[in-house]
This record gives structure tokens, sequence and C-alpha cells, in this order.
């Protein structure tokens, strides 16, 4: 992803407005001293910098709902992962599995993200459901009821993210990149159920 970054209209920094500001009395490109300065200035607040152009509190809110979907995902795969049963079992196991290890690599994440910008990571069990966007899926019992359920949560953590992913935008690039990446991982997981449910089901799903 190599655009160039724009600014509020769309345009993207040129020489001839580098001297120029963004709109917010901030110049696009600072002088080396102005940023040494600037960077001297509320170390307490580690990460978040004077640029930091959203409200903070407002950032690590939403990142709390994200670390609850993602800790519902690594709940429900494991979950899934062991009580999955079945002569054909085995292959789905291990994939609930895997997708389990990369949830809870997202967990970390999202966990030191929220670190980063000075708040704590919510993991109180208490609430966790609803503060997630994903659901637990306990209700499965069949190998394609629990696929299906992954499939769901997954394609709700893609809209969610993606919805994030513009929020953040230039406000937070930090944190738009560290969700873009998720984002990836989670179109994978989606397509990974998509496929087991094919080859479970045995025909195409309606587009
Ligand atoms: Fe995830
Ligand atoms: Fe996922």
């Amino acid at each position: 992803m190599d655009n160039p970054r724009t600014d509020e209209r769309g345009a993207a920094p040129s020489p001839s407005n580098r001297g120029g500001t963004n709109g917010n009395g901030q110049p696009f490109l600072s002088d080396v001293q102005t940023l040494r300065e600037r960077a001297r200035q509320h170390l307490g607040e580690g990460a978040v910098t004077p640029s930091y152009s959203t409200d903070v509190h407002r950032s690590i809110e939403i990142l709390q709902a994200v670390l609850a979907t993602e800790i519902v995902c690594v709940l429900r795969y494991t979950m899934h992962a062991v009580a999955a049963t079945g002569i054909s079992s085995q292959g789905v196991k291990a994939e609930f599995a895997e997708h389990a290890k990369e949830e809870q690599e997202h967990v970390w994440q999202v966990a030191e993200r929220i670190n980063q910008l000075g708040g704590k990571p919510d993991m109180n069990p208490e609430g966790l459901a609803t503060r997630s966007a994903s659901q637990y899926g306990g209700e499965a019992d069949t190998l394609v009821e629990m696929i299906k359920e992954n499939l769901i949560a997954e394609r709700i953590a893609i809209e969610h993210y993606r919805e994030l992913i513009r929020f953040f935008g230039d406000r937070d690039p930090g944190t738009r990149v560290m969700l873009e990446r998720i984002l990836l991982v989670e179109e994978e997981h989606a397509n990974d159920m998509h496929d087991l449910l094919i080859s479970h089901e045995g025909k195409a799903l309606e587009r």
C-alpha cells in the first residue's frame, strides 16, 4: 500500500506545499528541530505524541471492543477444535486450532496497542460477550454448524475492521496499519471457513 498521504482535500503533499499547513495549523512536514522539541514534551504519554490527531480515549474504547472480539474468537475456535466430532472432523479440528492460535496473536497485538496508547487492556471475562462484535457460537453441535458459526463471526469481524480502518485513516496510522494486517488474516479465515463449508456440505453457497 504505497499511496502517498493526502491532505484533507485529497491532494498529496508536494514540494510546493511543504511549507504550508494541513488546516490544523500543523505543517505537512515538520523540521527536525520542531520534531525533536515536540517529542521531548509529555514523555509520560509514551507513543501518543502531539501529532496524534484523534481522541485517544475514544481510540482505546474502540480497541477494547476489538480486543473482546478477538478473545471471543479464541474461545470459540478453541472450543470448536476440542468439541468437533465425526469421521471427517480431523482436518476441520486442525483448522479451528490453527485459527485459535492466530486469533490469540491478534489478542496480543490489540492489547499491546491499547497499552501503547496509555490504556489498560480489558480482559475482564465479565461482560466480554457484550463488548465483543462477534459471538461465541456455543450452540453449534454439528461440524457444519460450527463451520457456519465461524464463517459468520469472521464476516462480522471483517465488516467491523473495515469500518474501523476507515475511521482511523490518517488520524492514527499506527492503529490503522495494525487493523489492516489483522483484517487480511480474518479474510483468509473467512475464506478457509467458506472452503470447509463447501467441502462438508458438498455444494457452493449462494452468493
Ligand atoms: Fe482475529
Ligand atoms: Fe479470524
